[in-house]
């Protein structure tokens, strides 16, 4: 497979996104210009470590004569916490990391986030690079430059912007997800097209069932189209001023869900993208957006690939509809105490709205609830 690059343009932090095959394995290749001094520090976790591919970057780093130093986090949302972040910024100031060094966060978006905002905030900014290694890391958390850990008022609600230098997405990486986490990577691919490319999700509707098999060649053009539209609008709203938002389609909801089942198994993060991004669409065409033809089009695809696409999909109790509303003030989204939603007047066309009326959307959670109790 040809490595592809793409690059996210932002004057003096642009960076490059090389998507390809055994990009692990020849890390090196794409790192060493990076180096000010022969040493590295890599972040990564448990699961990562298990299925190789931290003896594989030890392997190619250390084959160059570079030093290699390796803090593994146990795997799961817990670890982006305030007790791993000081454990991660600890032990890269233990090893005398300075500004100039590279941290490596060699995961999914737990990872990422953690080791990027540890990286962030140590010194006032070291620089570091993704090395993602879920589908959901490689299409969205990788890139863009969010870091952050999550606290017990909600998700990610501590971080900063802090861009990586280089972001290496190895498509062979994704062999070994499990395909509970493939398919919650793969909520996040729909999302783009459904906020700005609908030919992108008339390709997923034909696509998408051979993509979740594991076909490389359209694993690495989804990936490809979905970090192409991620660069693109980072580029022109870094810091989420406006268009960047549209990226949170589905987000306000899927925030409150897990909020509500507590960062659990209960619900993976691109589950609750999925369930969000269909009552996105429902709340659409509750307020004469968009046609129901389009919501129903969203959750036909998620259902037809088996996906969590509706709130009854989530096993256990879950509160109120007033309750998830409430869960929504948190968002990082809320002006004024004014919770904004991503709506669309159709496939490919969301816009930020600012006064959704909220009866609507309270009216149409009680309908999901009843659905589940059913
Ligand atoms: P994750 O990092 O927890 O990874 C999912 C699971 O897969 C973990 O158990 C992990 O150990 C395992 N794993 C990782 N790579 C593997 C591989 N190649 N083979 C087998 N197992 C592997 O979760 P995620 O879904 O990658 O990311 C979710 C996190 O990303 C959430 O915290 C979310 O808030 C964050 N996120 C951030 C952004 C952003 O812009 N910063 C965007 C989207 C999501
Ligand atoms: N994942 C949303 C963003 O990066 O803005």
């Amino acid at each position: 497979m040809e490595t592809e690059s793409l690059k996210v343009e932002l004057g003096d932090r642009s960076y490059r996104i090389l998507i390809g095959s055994e990009l692990i394995t020849n890390a090196m290749d794409h790192l060493r210009p990076l180096l000010n001094r022969e040493r590295v520090a890599v972040v990564t976790d448990a699961n990562v470590e298990r299925h190789g591919f931290l003896a594989m970057l030890r392997d190619c780093v250390e084959r160059e004569n570079v030093e290699f130093n390796a803090k593994v986090l146990p795997p799961g949302e817990t670890a982006k916490s305030w007790d791993c972040l000081r454990e991660v910024a600890e032990w890269l100031l233990s090893l005398k990391t300075e500004r100039k060094d590279i941290v490596l966060a060699l995961g999914g978006g737990v990872v990422g986030d953690l080791a990027g905002f540890a990286a962030g905030i140590l010194r006032r900014g070291v620089r570091h690079v993704q090395i993602p290694t879920t589908l959901m890391a490689q299409v969205d958390s990788s890139v863009g430059g969010k870091t952050g850990i999550n606290t017990s008022y909600g998700k990610n609600l501590i971080g900063a912007f802090h861009q990586p230098s280089l972001v290496l997405c190895d498509i062979s990486a994704l062999d070994t997800l499990p395909e509970r986490e493939f398919l919650s990577g793969y909520g996040e691919v729909v999302k783009y097209g459904l906020l700005g490319n609908a030919e992108f999700f008339r390709w997923l509707e034909i696509n998408g069932q051979s993509l979740c098999k594991g076909d490389r060649a359209l694993l690495a053009a989804a990936v490809r189209n979905s970090c192409e539209m991620k660069a693109e609008i980072v580029a022109a709203d870094e810091t989420e001023l406006g268009r960047r938002a549209l990226l949170n389609l589905g987000h306000t909801f899927c925030h409150a869900l897990e909020a509500a089942t507590e960062y659990s198994e209960r619900l993976r993060h691109g589950e609750g993208v999925a369930v969000g991004c269909c009552l996105a669409f429902e709340a659409s065409h509750r307020f004469g957006y968009c046609s129901p033809a389009a919501a129903a089009r969203v959750r036909a695809h998620f259902s037809k690939l088996g996906m969590v696409h509706r709130i009854s999909d989530i096993p256990g109790e879950l509160p109120s509809a007033d309750a998830l509303i409430e869960l929504m003030r948190q968002d990082k989204k809320v002006r004024g105490g004014n919770i904004r939603f991503v709506l669309a007047d159709g496939i490919g066309q969301a816009f930020v709205c600012q006064n959704a009326d909220l009866d609507v959307i309270r009216l149409m959670l009680e309908d999901e609830l009843a659905e589940k109790a059913n």
